[in-house]
């Protein structure tokens, strides 16, 4: 299915001229990355038909409105590095960034479009929902960078929209794609939710403890910007005294040196031992989305390979 996916995504021709509207969609698009939004949903749709090979390239839609996530995102996130290589707006500028991320947003759209008529309302539908609350949990996410007093909750719910929603969708669309029923479609996209809150919390781990040479990020990043991550939520939680005002010191400090600030942080975070509570919540939220995939009526060899890759994700180094 990868090599399927991969041979669609070279074969995309996105525009030519001017360039530098064109250039850093084929840049970030070569860079590669898992490809997971669209493996789900041509593993989702195999669980229904053993005949995937016509939702590959719709299935490209949601790799491409992630990639243009990702132009953007970057920008907000000053980040300098994405799958180990410059980030567009530190290649080119941030208008170039902002602007080939608005055309790869058109392209996606390109693409969902190409599915049979009979199914395009009610994926268009869903699919503007998610990407809407994709844009809601990101403004939340950098709301949050200037408050200290977000809790649990509120950063599950804003992960929720910003990452986890469009793994919903993923799901979702190769089940409707597919032709399964109502029950599955709505199962298939309550996992993807609690699959995507999981991945998004492994993110946020290997942001920190992460080899940044496989990660392909800069390793440390959601420190220096103060983002409101689990494990920071729950340091300022657990932190008494002396941490305690170190962590204020850090959160508030208008000049500083980046690597010092990730290692004072970082040695926070070990000695309140945040790694292993982060990972007791991603578990938690793997294990729920792994039984509504198991909800699913499907054969269970059909439905095994998208349960195997969810798995392997709990254990990714990048
Ligand atoms: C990165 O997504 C953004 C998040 C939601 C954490 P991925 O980790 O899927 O990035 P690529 O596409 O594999 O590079
Ligand atoms: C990004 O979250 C989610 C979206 C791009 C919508 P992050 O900001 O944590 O993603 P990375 O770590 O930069 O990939
Ligand atoms: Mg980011
Ligand atoms: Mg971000
Ligand atoms: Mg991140």
């Amino acid at each position: 299915m990868l090599e399927a996916l991969n041979a669609e995504i070279g074969s995309l021709r996105y525009g030519e001229q001017p360039p530098e509207l064109y250039d850093p969609i084929r840049y970030l698009m070569a860079l590669g990355g898992k490809r997971m939004r669209p493996l789900l949903t041509l593993l989702s749709s195999s669980m229904f038909t053993p005949d995937w090979q016509p939702f590959v390239r719709p299935a490209i839609a949601v790799e491409v409105f992630h990639n243009f996530t990702l132009m953007h995102d970057d920008i907000m996130d000053a980040a300098p590095l994405r799958r180990g290589q410059p980030t567009v707006h530190v290649k080119w500028n941030p208008n170039v960034a902002i602007l080939s991320g608005d055309v790869m947003l058109v392209c996606a759209y390109a693409l969902l479009s190409d599915i049979p008529d009979g199914q395009l309302r009610t994926v268009l539908k869903k699919f503007n929902r998610c990407a809407a609350e994709v844009c809601e949990g990101q403004q939340l996410d950098m709301n949050f960078e200037t408050r200290t007093d977000v809790q649990e909750a509120q950063y599950l719910d804003m992960i929720r929209l910003k990452t986890a929603v469009l793994l919903g969708f993923s799901l979702e669309f190769g089940g409707l794609m597919a032709g399964a029923d109502e029950k599955n479609t709505r199962l298939l996209y309550e996992a993807g939710e609690s699959i995507g809150i999981g991945f998004q919390l492994k993110d946020d781990l290997l942001d920190v403890f992460g080899d940044q040479a496989k990660f392909g990020k800069q390793v440390g990043g959601d420190i220096i910007a103060n983002k409101k991550t689990f494990l920071l939520i729950k340091a300022l939680q657990l932190a008494g005294g002396e941490q305690k005002r170190q962590l204020d010191g850090w959160l508030h400090a208008r000049t500083f040196d980046p690597q010092e600030k990730v290692r004072a942080v970082t040695g926070i975070y070990n000695a309140l031992e945040i790694g292993r509570l982060t990972e007791a919540k991603m578990n938690e939220y793997f294990a729920l989305g792994l039984t509504c995939l198991e909800g699913v009526t499907a054969p269970p060899e059909r439905k095994a390979p998208l349960r195997d890759f969810v798995e392997k994700l709990i254990y990714r180094e990048n």
